[in-house]
């Protein structure tokens, strides 16, 4: 599936409908991004330009705010969406080892990539998500995965596909759940 596949179809009347809903001066740019990223899960770039036709909004400003905010997207999201804590606690229990464990699984190679060729998973780093007791933990569409060791996260993320009849990308099946980083040593 290559990377146009995954753009979402935008309806422009919902876009138009926001627009007449929110207001199109410039202060209605963070509510309409707000808008439109809660419905496609990113900012696809045919909302954006609606926007800029019905608004007066101009580009530097929505492009502006629409980068300066880190809850926005431009690119388009997988079907499931991997939030990895890397809070402190999570960090030095070693989120950045369930990165490289999921990523694998996911196919990732190039690090500016964050979702499956396939349109799959989308995996992000996010900032402590209040369990710090838990640590290090990950959520795969919400749900909360505790106290991850060693391969637990791709084991994790191999049990989700497998409900959810979705493939990884980068994982050949059974007794491929163990990190490179670890198959190494
Ligand atoms: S640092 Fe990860 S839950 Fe708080």
């Amino acid at each position: 599936m290559s990377k146009a596949s995954l753009e979402a179809t935008v309806d422009p009347e919902k876009v138009q409908g926001w627009i007449a809903k929110i207001g199109s001066d410039t202060s209605a740019a963070v509510p309409l991004l707000q808008a439109i990223q809660s419905e496609y899960g990113y900012l696809p770039r045919k909302a954006m330009n609606l926007v800029l036709e019905g608004t007066e909004i101009n580009a530097s400003q929505l492009f502006g705010v629409a980068t300066f905010y880190a809850q926005f997207r431009l690119n388009p999201v997988g079907r499931h969406m991997i939030k990895v804590c890397h809070g402190t606690a999570c960090h030095v229990q070693g989120a950045d080892r369930l990165n490289t464990s999921l990523r694998h699984a996911l196919g990732l190679e190039d690090p500016k990539e964050d979702t499956a060729s396939n349109g799959s998973y989308t995996v992000e780093n996010v900032a402590c998500i209040g369990c710090c007791s838990l640590a290090p933990v990950m959520l795969i569409d919400g749900e909360a995965f505790p106290n991850l060791k060693g391969a637990d996260a791709q084991r994790h993320l191999v049990k989700h596909a497998k409900n959810k009849g979705e493939i990884l990308p980068g994982h050949a099946g059974e007794g491929d759940d163990q990190p490179a980083d670890e198959k190494e040593k």
